[in-house]
């Protein structure tokens, strides 16, 4: 078991197989974007499998792939399909932008994947080119589409809340959880890299989506979790087919129940989401001890809690009406 010093059993493992992305969402990169990693420095799908059946015999049995935006790497299916076969891999997941999810829902059912997470900001297409400034509203819909046909359940959409931008939006996400079986996760702004100039302006407490929630006249109430391995908070609406949850990474950090290992694009173990030492997997790949020894490792240097969360906790509580919070 990957149990670190806090005792925090780890079997949850996040895959980013790109940095790259065919998005310039505003709360996560520039509009020119950013010095991307060449493709010669990423790891191989040879190397995650490798990686994989190493914490997979450590007691990972829970994976998603992320990126960037996975799509946009080449042959993902066949990585699932290697993914699924590693024994006692249960569950794996994939957080996708969607445009390019129409075409490969189908593959990536059939290659063995079990659940997709896709971003949706906005109902509104030209709001959707203001926040992810390329691709269309359109595509991202037909990848919803597309998943829903090929037989994933549940689909959750990811809706990063920004204020001034997309929060007179909330009434009509609830409205599409109500309607339709979509899980909804309205996500608190986080600042991550070249996001933070913005942050502070831009960052909306989800207490709001409960108050719209009940001018609204929804009866709402905590539901179980969604099957899932995140941090996310769920409701229901009285009567509703979908239903939604909160993620708020700023005002209620998560460390304490944190399950989870990531592994970057090009190889490195991150313990915690703002950890920036170098454990890399490629000196270790077609050595299992030495593989063992960096899963290990990570457990032994994961801290408690970064301070980055207990800092923006604090920020976050200063925009916040007190008698609200979750
Ligand atoms: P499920 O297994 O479906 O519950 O997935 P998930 O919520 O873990 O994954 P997803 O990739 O959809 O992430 C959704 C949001 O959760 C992200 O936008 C982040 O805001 C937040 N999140 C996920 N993992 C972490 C983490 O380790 N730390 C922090 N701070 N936020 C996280
Ligand atoms: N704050 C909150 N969520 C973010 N995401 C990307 N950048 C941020 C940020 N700065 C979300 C994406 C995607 C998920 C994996 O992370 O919208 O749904
Ligand atoms: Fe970033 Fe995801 Fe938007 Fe791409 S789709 S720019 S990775 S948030």
């Amino acid at each position: 078991m990957l149990t670190d010093r806090f005792g925090r059993v780890h079997d949850y493992l996040r895959i980013s197989v790109t940095d790259r992305c065919n998005l310039r969402c505003l709360y996560c990169m520039p509009e020119e974007g950013v010095e991307f990693m060449e493709s010669s420095e990423l790891l191989s799908y040879d190397q995650i499998v490798e990686v994989v059946e190493t914490a997979a015999e450590m007691g990972i049995s829970k994976l998603r792939i992320t990126g960037g935006e996975p799509l946009v790497r080449p042959g993902l299916p066949g990585l699932v399909q290697r993914l699924a076969a590693i024994p006692g891999i249960r569950d794996i997941a994939l957080t996708t932008n969607g445009i390019f999810l129409a075409k490969q829902a189908e593959a990536l059912k059939e290659a063995g994947l079990t659940r997709v997470n896709i971003s949706l900001d906005t109902l509104d297409p030209a709001r959707f080119r203001f926040i992810a400034r390329r691709g269309e509203l359109k595509r991202v819909m037909e990848g919803i589409e597309a998943a829903a046909a090929a037989g994933f359940s549940p689909i959750k959409l990811n809706c990063v809340l920004l204020k001034g931008v997309n929060e007179d939006e909330i009434a009509s996400f609830l409205k599409l959880a109500y309607e339709q079986p979509l899980h909804v996760r309205f996500i608190e702004y986080m600042p991550i890299g070249h996001a933070d100039e913005g942050w502070r302006s831009h960052y909306l407490p989800l207490s709001r989506v409960l108050e719209i929630a009940e001018e609204q006249g929804y009866a709402i109430k905590r539901r179980e979790r969604v099957k899932g391995n995140g941090p996310s908070d769920d409701w229901q609406m009285e009567g509703g087919v979908g239903s939604f949850g909160l993620i708020h990474p700023v005002s209620d950090h998560f460390c304490a129940s944190c399950n989870r290992l990531r592994l970057t694009a090009d190889g490195s173990i991150k313990p915690c989401l703002y950890w920036m030492d170098e454990l890399n997997v490629k000196p270790a790949i077609g050595n299992r001890e030495a593989m063992r020894a960096l899963f290990e490792r990570a457990m032994n240097v994961k801290p408690v809690s970064h301070e980055m969360a207990a800092k923006l906790a604090g920020e976050a509580q200063s925009h916040m009406p007190t008698e609200r919070r979750m």
